[in-house]
């Protein structure tokens, strides 16, 4: 027994190593950032990260008004809402939403079934407006938020650059995700016009925006992560037409597909990326998003079941399966305050088969999770001052106050992630220019965010 933990002591030992994300490294990574973000800036394809340009040159004030849409794609579900905007005083007068899982076979399928599938789940959503004449004579108008990348080519259209996260529909890249959803949404008889399309980090500074014009940048750390901020419209060399009236332009940075040679990676990471739907793309977002981190750690554990007897005799066909330890397994067990880590002890036993476990593989247990989260959010608070370097914010001199709005399971149930994230943001900037800076969970930007833009560009807008 005291050779395997040895063993398994030495493969954590290995893992903490490999992760370590101290101070300096993350200065090279925020670094490295703001370099991919200038060169994305620069010219079409001068980055690994994508920056593209979002259309949305103006944020909201908080005056918007009427009834909108909003359809919400990005993950396992998607939403669909009905916002009454009611201007300063009342803001958000009524909001309803219904959700729906994607069935699994849609997400590898083909574009017309998907696109079907959300058409008719937002046709059932109208009808229910019953007989109140909301939009009496008007058209409805829908705020379109699709959390992949896009090339978007106005307000309103865009093709998709390629899938992300636990999507692959081959024949959807390279066309326009709006003209897919208008196709399918008059093949279900309804009429809507899709006035906007936001990527889910843009709704989130749009929603962060409303409440706080403070609100500078807009973080997605969920299944997925992506963030977006403000540029100043003549910072962005590739921008060709006629600036906007504001100055500014929101950039959907895409920073998920950011990679550099000062990330910390290891063999559990190298493997995961190979053997997923997009070897080599998304690294960054690998090490850090919801997605990933369970199945990070199963991988880790397989290891030392493979080279130690620490847990026993194990049945290795569970723990040999993709992603059956998920993000909130791992959190429920680094969270664990029971004297006998008996959540760690269940979690184990329900999701792996290994059963009768010692305290001391139990603590094990949890080190890995915690190993794994804290690179993960220091790495996404790195990013962050990254960001904020580039937009001359929190820097010496710099007396602004800085927003960040951050949405997303990962961010909003995880709490040692998010502490991990704030302290690390503060370690990154310094005590005193970490005062001007704040973090406020933004929960659903994505759908709130889409309607207000939506209300922005409304036809009926004067
Ligand atoms: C997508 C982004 C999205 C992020 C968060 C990433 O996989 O590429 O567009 O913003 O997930 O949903």
């Amino acid at each position: 027994m005291v050779a395997a933990a040895a063993a398994a002591e030495r493969v954590v030992a290995e893992l903490r190593e490999a992760c370590a994300a101290p101070a300096a490294r993350l200065n090279e990574v925020a670094a490295a950032m703001e370099a991919e973000m200038r060169a994305g800036l620069r010219e079409e394809g001068g980055s690994k990260i994508k920056m593209i340009i979002s259309y949305v040159d103006n944020l909201p004030t908080g005056n918007e008004e009427g009834f909108f849409y909003a359809l919400d794609l990005g993950g396992t579900n998607f939403r669909v809402l009905r916002v009454q905007l009611a201007g300063k005083e009342t803001r958000v007068a009524k909001r309803e939403s219904k959700e729906v899982s994607i069935p699994p076979h849609l997400m590898s399928g083909n574009a017309s079934e998907l696109f079907g599938f959300i058409a008719s789940a937002l046709a059932a959503f109208v009808a229910d407006e019953g007989r109140n004449q909301l939009f009496q004579d008007k058209q409805r108008e829908l705020g379109f938020t699709f959390s992949f990348p896009v090339r978007q080519t106005s307000i309103a259209s865009g093709t998709l650059i390629k899938w992300t996260k636990a999507f692959s529909i081959d024949d959807a890249v390279g066309e326009d995700v709006v003209a897919e959803l208008q196709t399918a949404m008059e093949k279900h008889g309804v009429d809507m016009r899709v006035s906007t399309l936001i990527n889910d980090t843009v709704g989130t500074l749009a929603a962060g925006r409303y409440n706080d014009e403070d609100v500078v940048i807009g973080v997605i750390l969920g299944t997925g992560s992506n963030a977006a901020y403000v540029e100043e419209a003549s910072a962005i060399p590739k921008f060709e037409g006629e600036l906007p009236k504001s100055g500014n332009m929101v950039i959907n940075t895409e920073w998920g597909n950011f990679s550099s040679s000062c990330l910390p990676i290891t063999e559990y990471d190298q493997a995961l990326d190979d053997e997923s739907l997009n070897p080599g793309e998304q690294i960054f977002e690998k090490l850090i998003s919801g997605m990933y981190l369970g199945e990070i750690v199963r991988r880790v554990l397989l290891k030392i079941a493979s080279q130690s007897t620490l847990f026993g005799k194990v049945n290795h066909t569970k723990l040999k399966t993709r992603f059956i330890l998920r993000t909130p397994d791992i959190s429920a067990m680094h969270h664990d305050e029971t004297p006998d880590l008996k959540i760690v002890a269940e979690k184990l036993a329900e999701n792996l088969k290994i059963k009768d476990t010692s305290l001391e593989t139990r603590k094990m247990v949890v080190e890995i999770c915690d190993i794994v989260t804290s690179r993960s959010a220091r790495l996404a608070a790195a990013g962050i001052v990254g960001i904020l370097r580039k937009i001359g914010r929190a820097v010496p001199g710099d007396e602004r106050r800085s927003v960040i709005a951050i949405d997303g399971g990962l961010f909003e149930h995880y709490a040692e992630f998010r502490q991990c994230l704030e302290s690390t943001l503060v370690e990154l900037l310094g005590e005193e220019a970490s005062r001007s800076v704040a973090v406020k969970l933004t929960k659903d930007g994505s759908g709130l965010g889409a309607a207000l833009i939506a209300a922005a560009h409304s036809q009926y807008q004067h």
